[in-house]
C-alpha cells in the first residue's frame, strides 16, 4: 500500500461484515503496532482482546450512556468534555438528553454496529510505565496518552495492511470504574481506548481535515501562517 495514501485515507470504520478474523492475524496487527514510537521505550500498553459475548455485550450496554451524552453536546455545539469550557452549560445539555431521550434509539442502532465487529481490543497504559513529563503542571496531562495512542494508530495502520478497517474509541472512560470491575483492571492501568476491527462494509477513504494553514504559523503561536502554499 502507498503510505502517503495510507496515511490520508484510512479513516474510521463503525460497520463490519459477518466476516471472521483469525486470531492469527490480530496477533500479527500487534505484532507490528508494537513497534511505536513511546516515551523512554517503556511499551507502557496493555491489550485486553474482548472474546466472551457476556463482556462484549456489557461493554457495549457501558457505551450507550457515554454516546448519548456525546451526541447531545454536539448537538447543542460543544466541544464534548472539553477540559476548557462551560461545565455547567453541558451538565444542561446533558441532563436534557438523558431526560427527554431523543437520541436514545439512534445512539443504540450505530453502538449495536459498531459492537458487531469481530474483533474488540481494550488499551490500557500503565501509570507505572508511562513517561509523562508534563506531569507537575497542573493541568490535565497531554504526553502520558501520547505513548499509546501511536501504538493505537499502528493498530488502525495494521488493520488496514490486512484489509481491515477500524475504529479507536473513548467514551468507556466516562465509566471507567464500571470497566475496571468488568475487567479486572488493576490500579495502575488507566483506559486509553476501545478498537473495533474487522471486514469494513465501506472503507472511507476521503477524509475531511483543515488545511495546513489554518493551524501551523511560524516562529510564534501568533506568528505568520505556514502552509498556504499547498
Ligand atoms: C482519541 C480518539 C478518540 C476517539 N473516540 C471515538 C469514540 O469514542 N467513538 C467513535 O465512534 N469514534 C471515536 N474516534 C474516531 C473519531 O471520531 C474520528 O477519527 C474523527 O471523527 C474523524 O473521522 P475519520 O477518522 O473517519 O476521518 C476517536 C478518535 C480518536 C483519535
Amino acid at each position: 500500500m502507498d503510505l502517503v495514501a495510507t496515511l490520508r485515507g484510512t479513516g474510521s470504520v463503525r460497520e463490519f461484515t459477518d466476516e471472521p478474523v483469525d486470531d492469527d492475524v490480530v496477533a500479527r496487527i500487534l505484532d507490528h503496532a508494537r513497534f511505536a514510537p513511546n516515551g523512554g521505550n517503556r511499551q507502557a500498553w496493555k491489550v485486553v482482546f474482548l472474546k466472551d459475548p457476556t463482556v462484549r455485550n456489557a461493554m457495549r450496554d457501558l457505551y450507550l450512556g457515554p454516546w448519548r451524552d456525546y451526541f447531545a453536546q454536539t448537538v447543542a455545539g460543544f466541544t464534548p468534555w472539553a477540559p476548557i469550557g462551560d461545565r455547567d452549560a453541558e451538565e444542561r445539555v446533558i441532563e436534557s438528553g438523558r431526560l427527554n431521550g431523543e437520541y436514545d434509539e439512534i445512539v443504540r442502532d450505530r453502538v449495536e454496529l459498531t459492537f458487531a465487529a469481530p474483533v474488540i481490543l481494550a488499551i490500557f497504559g500503565d501509570f507505572e510505565r508511562l513517561v509523562a513529563t508534563d506531569r507537575d503542571l497542573g493541568r490535565y496531562t497531554m504526553v502520558a496518552g501520547a505513548s499509546i495512542y501511536p501504538f493505537m494508530w499502528n493498530i488502525m495502520l495494521g488493520a488496514r495492511s490486512e484489509g481491515l478497517g477500524g475504529v479507536i474509541t473513548t467514551m468507556h472512560a466516562r465509566v471507567e470504574p464500571e470497566v475496571r470491575e468488568l475487567l479486572h483492571v488493576p490500579q495502575h492501568l488507566a483506559l486509553a481506548g476501545v478498537m473495533m476491527l474487522g471486514h469494513p462494509v465501506h472503507q472511507p477513504t476521503k477524509l475531511r481535515r483543515e488545511p495546513v494553514s489554518s493551524f501551523a504559523t511560524v516562529d510564534r503561536c501568533d506568528g505568520p501562517s505556514f502552509g498556504a502554499d499547498l
